[in-house]
């Protein structure tokens, strides 16, 4: 989640390698074949039990140092997102990407202590209930002119460029999970910073070109 850190970095992080490292090859491509990567998990449907054992995640070494547990085919395909987008000069990073249920919980206490309840629950998921547990969902924060923005509102003001961001996601298997004007079915409000990995670019390129919502695809599709 978002604080209002703004941080100085150098060109060289901002340019720094991203890696990953994960477990054998074999291991990793059966725990893909487990994974749902149509899962829903939203205010009313809460994670899977059993969702533990069918994904495998991997550790995403990021260009400011920082290390980002995700799904490994979600790490993969961000990883292709942040270089082609870097490409023209768009610099994202990870800000917060799978959480346990303990994580969410700090969280949720944090923001009620700071923000009070009536924000913490339009941003921040019920433990338990959160996208985050899945491991296919991502935040990511901006590196604009050598200068971190992770700040909840400054992204938002970044309309711009969010807007050039969320037009590459389908190509790489993410959706816009939160979109503006959609909080009556998603349950939270628009966050232009989290993305969703569905595996498939042609799902995901439907979602986005129709502006739908997860709920609204599975609802139709089902
Ligand atoms: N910010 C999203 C809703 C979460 O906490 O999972
Ligand atoms: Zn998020």
């Amino acid at each position: 989640m978002k604080n209002s850190i703004r941080t100085f970095i150098t060109a060289a992080a901002v340019s720094g390698l991203v890696f990953m490292t994960g477990c054998k090859e074999e291991e990793m491509n059966k725990e893909s074949s487990k994974t749902d990567y149509m899962v829903l998990v939203n205010k009313q449907s809460k994670l899977p039990e059993d969702w533990e054992d069918r994904i495998e995640l991997v550790d995403v070494y990021t260009g400011l140092d920082e290390t980002y547990q995700v799904e490994k085919k979600a790490a993969e395909a961000y990883q292709k997102l942040r270089a082609a987008l870097a490409e023209d000069h768009i610099i994202i990073e990870l800000d917060s990407t799978y959480r346990t249920v303990e994580k969410q919980q700090e969280i949720w206490d944090e923001f009620m202590e700071e923000y009070g309840e009536e924000y913490t629950k339009k941003y921040v998921a019920v433990p338990g209930t959160s996208e985050h547990h899945t491991g296919l969902a991502i935040d990511v924060k901006l590196v604009k002119d050598g200068v971190i923005i992770d700040d909840n509102d400054d992204m938002t003001t970044e309309k711009e460029l969010f807007d050039r961001i969320h037009a590459r996601l389908a190509e790489f298997g993410f959706i816009l999970r939160y979109p503006v004007g959609k909080e009556a079915i998603t349950g939270y409000g628009s966050e232009v910073w989290h993305f969703r990995y569905v595996d498939d670019p042609k799902i995901a390129k439907e979602i986005m070109d129709q502006g739908l919502t997860l709920e609204e695809y599975l609802q139709k599709n089902s």
